[in-house]
């Protein structure tokens, strides 16, 4: 079920980068990014929820979004592919990982300067002046859609999410670190992401250019099936604990 030829390449590995994306935290409940619009959300759509022009719009509407997200991960608990993959950081010499997401599920389970490619739902910061916001931990939600955002202590202009919105660039430094790992590493996981949102999905292009063995982990095909040299179908939180004690359990 694992091929061999993977547990050698990753037993050998000396940086491993690992890319992942909502399909990571869906067996901790969390939808999705393209399922998150269940229940009180069925009638939005996501890409005009996450943009800036959304949240001119509809401030009370779109941080109401981010706050119902935000407070479904933090009642969410790490899976076993976020131990498995703070646990493959121990095993490797140097792992780089990547994420898409904007919880913190990998810090949680215990993943060291996780890279935050699309930023984060807990740092949200004003929109005119970008000073931090802090949030209380466990703000209450209740089964209202629309909260006010709060405002900037320093300039009064609204609070934002802390996340990376559609036609907004990546955090530059954080994009940096993911190239250069991309273009340094000798072995690239891609684990529960379509592929389907850029610049975040050159990455793994880029690393297979350099010859670096591309491993997805992930139930359905996507477009880098044809990319990949190892193609694990299955849940994250499955494949990767079989995947992690078929190479590191009897050294
Ligand atoms: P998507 O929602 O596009 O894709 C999720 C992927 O996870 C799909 O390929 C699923 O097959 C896979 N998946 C589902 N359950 C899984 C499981 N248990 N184990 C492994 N894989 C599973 O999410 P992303 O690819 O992360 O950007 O989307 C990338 C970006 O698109 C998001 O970060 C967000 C969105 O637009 C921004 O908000 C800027």
């Amino acid at each position: 079920m694992i091929p061999n030829q993977l547990i050698e390449q990753l037993q050998q590995a000396k940086h491993l980068v690992i890319l992942t994306g909502a399909g990571v935290s869906a067996e901790s409940g969390i939808p999705t990014f393209r399922d998150a619009l269940t229940g009180l959300w069925e009638n939005f759509d996501a890409e005009q929820l996450a943009c800036k022009d959304g949240f001119l719009a509809d401030p009370s509407l779109v941080w109401g979004w981010y706050e119902w997200r935000r407070n479904r991960v933090l009642k969410a608990q790490p899976n076993p592919a976020h131990l498995s993959i703070a646990k493959l950081a121990k095993r490797v010499p140097k792992l780089t990982l990547i994420t898409q997401n904007v919880d913190d599920l990998h810090e949680r389970a215990g993943s060291l300067d996780v890279l935050h490619l699309h930023g984060s739902l807990h740092h949200p910061r004003c929109i005119n002046c970008g000073t931090p916001y802090r949030h209380l931990e466990t703000e209450p939600v209740g089964s209202e859609s629309r909260i006010d955002p709060p405002t900037c202590s320093r300039c009064k202009g609204l609070v934002r999410p802390g996340v990376v919105w559609f036609g907004e660039p990546l955090p530059a430094d954080q994009w940096a670190l993911s190239e250069q790992a991309c273009q340094n590493c000798d072995l690239m996981m891609i684990v529960g992401t379509s592929g389907m949102v850029w610049p975040a999905a050159d990455l793994p292009y880029m690393a297979e250019k350099l010859d670096v063995p591309i491993v997805q982990v992930n139930p359905t095909i996507t477009s880098f099936n044809g990319l990949a040299k190892f193609n694990l179908c299955g849940k994250a939180g499955e494949v990767l604990p079989k995947l992690y004690a078929a190479t590191f359990s009897d050294l």
